[in-house]
């Protein structure tokens, strides 16, 4: 037998023993990424890719014999048709394997069709509505969702003497998501609603609902607006009215004290409670690592939960083909995907196996300032919490 023959038949034999072997190893792995790399929400993209890119210099760039190929498409934010026609030249012109990216809730919704009808898998590592992953059988999440951190604080809120709270939301998936949440849970254990209001995606003028708020003397005030400028708008204003002296707090889920604009909200974040599946200063073994490789690739920026979401999708993805021996197929890719562990630097996560979301501890934090950095401390945490979203 010619060395060929002979591999050929020991591959053979592994596979029909049921041992995956590397079949497509010649073909490099092309993952197709939808992101915000332009517009008010520019920071997802540059955090998500921030978190690929380590993945790939840390772990090597070939998985399970493919190299990793990436390419790179601006969906400018907020923009369904955008995405959805970014997604559909990803899977017809560059022939990816993957999708991925997917900053925001109408980017992961309009692109959702493009995955089922190609079927292809797609990796979302940001859009956090809970109905994301319904929207195709081809979707993993590895972040989070609304509801699987808005609970938890409002428990917390709870549990901590507060009575009543005024929500202030984005009017969206996520931000109704996270309304919808945290009164369940906040009304359940005992705790008011004294009032609600629901503020635009784009562009929001947040004067008036900040003076409804303050006149309505609540405990503290709920909030979820996509981070960015709108957080650092809706700070700016809490301090200019006093509102803290006026004995209102601010809690919400971490996603209100992301690192990438807590040193623009500055210091009136300081003391703000919130909960999120990871933070800059979580204290890991993993995640010390991972800090420490993120300073050094990128010294202007800080590592947020969209970063550490970028390197687990990556991981999810080489982890999944080391179980299909680089098939990156849809089918066998969803079917080796589900029920996937791994440690993260936010902990340990699984994708569970039933709503492709991830399972994870929940962190409740305080933000304090750490050798002169705002960071969110981790006092609390929820283990093992899955979308609450989801029946
Ligand atoms: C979303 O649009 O789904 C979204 C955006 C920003 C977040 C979370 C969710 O921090």
């Amino acid at each position: 037998m010619t060395i060929l023959k002979k591999s050929l038949a020991v591959l053979l034999a592994l596979s029909s023993w049921g041992i995956a072997v590397p079949v497509f190893s010649a073909e490099p792995l092309k993952v197709g990424m939808v992101l915000p790399m332009s517009g008010p929400f520019a920071g997802y993209g540059k955090q998500i890719e921030h978190g690929v890119r380590l993945y790939l210099a840390l772990n090597g760039d070939t998985f399970s014999g493919r190299k990793v190929q990436l390419i790179i498409k601006d969906d400018t934010g907020v923009a369904p048709e955008l995405s959805k026609r970014a997604a559909q030249e990803l899977v017809v012109k560059d022939k990816v394997d993957i999708l991925a990216g997917f900053g925001l809730t109408p980017s992961a919704f309009a692109s959702a069709p493009i995955a089922t009808e190609a079927k292809i898998p797609m990796i979302v590592m940001n859009a956090a509505t809970s109905s994301v992953t319904t929207k195709s059988d081809y979707i993993l999440r590895v972040s989070h969702t609304l509801p699987q951190v808005s609970a938890p604080i409002a428990t917390w809120a709870a549990k901590n003497g507060i009575k009543t709270v005024f929500t202030l939301v984005a009017d969206y998936g996520p931000g109704h998501d996270a309304e919808t949440q945290f009164k369940k849970t906040f009304t359940a254990a005992g705790g008011q609603i004294v009032g609600e209001i629901r503020t635009p995606v784009k562009n929001p003028d947040f004067a008036p609902f900040l003076q409804k708020i303050k006149d309505a003397r609540p405990e503290a005030v709920f909030l979820f607006v996509p981070p960015g400028e709108q957080t650092v708008a809706f700070m700016k204003g809490f301090v200019e009215r006093d509102m803290a002296k006026a004995g209102i707090r601010i809690i919400g889920t971490g996603d209100l004290t992301d690192e990438d604009v807590l040193d623009a909200v500055g210091d009136g974040a300081l003391g703000i409670i919130n909960a999120m599946h990871y933070g800059e200063a979580l204290k890991t073994p993993e995640n010390k690592l991972f800090v420490q490789a993120y300073h050094k690739a990128y010294p202007k920026d800080r590592p947020n939960f969209m970063a550490v979401s970028g390197y687990d999708g990556m991981q999810l993805i080489a982890k999944t083909l080391q179980k299909t021996a680089g098939d990156a197929s849809g089918d066998q890719f969803m079917a080796a995907a589900k029920g996937l562990s791994w440690i993260s630097p936010r902990g340990t996560m699984r994708i569970d196996p039933l709503t492709r979301d991830v399972v994870q501890t929940i962190y409740i934090r305080k933000v304090e300032k750490i050798a002169g950095k705002l960071q969110n401390v981790e006092f609390d945490q929820v283990p093992n919490f899955r979308d609450p979203g989801k029946p």
